[in-house]
């Protein structure tokens, strides 16, 4: 598997979660059901493995490697992804500090949970779009084969160190689970 190709494969999972996302979010909207419990392990889900795990890969490793390459690092498509991580940040953090020690939310506060829990969904789903149609194409046309394999080795290191060994396969399962397959 190529660096590009084990991020395409991580966005399947992220996408995995979101179907369980959009499933907590109809219950909110459509019967006023908030499932806190699902709800914080998706939260944790994001905050953990689609920030920790994918987006350190893209930000500390994949990105500076297509700058290297000639790619502008501050305006672009990479301008444009920092700063959609950026924004998914912004949702999750919102939505912790909802539910943070909250086991009851109000009305008001589903309400403005729902639409944190919206945005993140659209905005996570057409970020993975763009990586996938374009920016990660961009990459495969751009990083040579030897580039592309020296990413491999410095995901694995970062894999180990920043998120620790098995912790990949548990967020797989809580994916699973989130989405119900
Ligand atoms: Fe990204
Ligand atoms: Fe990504």
């Amino acid at each position: 598997m190529s660096a590009t190709d084990i991020l395409r494969h991580e966005h399947q999972v992220v996408m995995l979660a979101l179907t369980g996302a959009e499933k907590l979010l109809n219950d909110i909207t459509s019967n006023g059901t908030v499932d806190i419990g699902r709800i914080r392990k998706f939260i944790d889900f994001s905050k953990h493995f689609t920030d920790g795990c994918h987006h350190i890969k893209e930000e500390k490793l994949l990105f500076p490697k297509l700058v290297e390459n000639g790619f502008d690092g501050d305006s672009g498509p990479i301008g444009v992804m920092l700063y959609e991580h950026q924004e998914g940040r912004k949702f999750i953090r919102y939505m912790s500090e909802i539910i943070s020690d909250n086991d009851e939310l109000d009305k008001s506060e589903s309400e403005k949970l729902a639409s944190n829990l919206r945005s993140y969904i659209t905005l996570l789903r057409n970020h993975i779009y763009k990586e996938n149609e374009i920016l990660f194409n961009m990459a495969d046309n751009v990083l040579r084969p030897e580039v592309q394999e020296s990413l491999v080795l410095d995901f694995n290191r970062v894999e180990e160190e920043e998120v620790g060994t098995g912790e990949h396969e548990r967020f797989h399962q809580i994916a699973h689970e989130l989405a119900g397959s």
